[in-house]
């Protein structure tokens, strides 16, 4: 792994901060000081210390995990049960966090993770990202709504929406939709679908990025992510 990346996750700062301690010579790899924040180190057998100090390498965690409703998606809580508090002890020396937030009564596809930059570039409103939801909505999705929220729709507070796509799987008393949006703005399927004058009765997270909720698992029910995915997940939010 690359030193200014290892750094870096350790939570030694931004990149160009790690860059600053490696030109001050501050950083030192098995007693040797070390410049070059592209060479390669290997955590788990070289001594990294940063002004003297060791840096206990901790391992990056890349969990997915089926969100079930009436928990929250935060790490701790004082009365609600969180997502963090879902896996365990196995986890918690981890210290992972979930990468955005899904609502209390969302379900479906929540990444959660101890990689700061990775989360930070997956939720970057610039790297437009795409979330996918499907949804049940009260009463009838009509074509011409597909068509405003596909365009954008003035939200409750003015923000008006990026261009989103969105299919109607069903439409009738209650409709069925999938909906794909880059942005993460509060509450944003929910008040989309009110900008139109719908309200939305369930909804579930299925994809992001690459990433497609694994159908094997029930609500509550988590697996780690294969390094095929995390290496998708790199690709799908590159680094500048
Ligand atoms: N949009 C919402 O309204 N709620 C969520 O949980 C996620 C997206």
């Amino acid at each position: 792994m690359r030193i200014d990346k290892l750094l870096a996750n350790m939570n030694y700062g931004s990149r160009k901060e790690v860059k600053k301690l490696l030109k001050n010579g501050l950083v030192e790899v098995n007693g040797e000081i070390l410049k070059d924040g592209k060479s390669h180190v290997e955590p788990e057998l070289d001594t990294v210390t940063v002004n003297g100090e060791v840096v206990d390498y901790v391992k990056n965690v890349y969990v997915m995990m089926n969100k079930p409703a009436g928990v929250i998606s935060a790490t701790e809580d004082n009365i609600h049960m969180t997502v963090v508090d879902l896996l365990g002890e196995e986890y918690a020396s981890h210290k992972p966090f979930p990468v955005g937030r899904l609502d209390k009564d969302t379900e479906g596809l929540l990444i959660l993770t101890n990689d700061g930059q990775l989360s930070h570039r997956l939720l970057a409103p610039k790297k437009h990202v795409p979330k996918t939801y499907y949804a049940k909505i009260d009463g009838k999705v009509t074509e011409k709504e597909r068509m405003m929220l596909e365009k954008g729709v003035k939200l409750d507070d003015g923000y008006v929406t990026k261009p989103a796509e969105l299919t109607i799987l069903k439409s009738g008393v209650q409709s069925e939709i999938e909906l794909a949006i880059t942005e993460g703005k509060f509450h944003q399927v929910k008040r989309m679908f009110e900008a139109v004058g719908k309200k939305v009765l369930y909804l579930k997270r299925l994809q992001m990025g690459s990433l497609k909720l694994d159908p094997s698992l029930s609500p509550g029910q988590f697996r780690s992510l294969t390094s095929q995915e995390i290496e998708q997940l790199e690709k799908d939010s590159p680094s500048p």
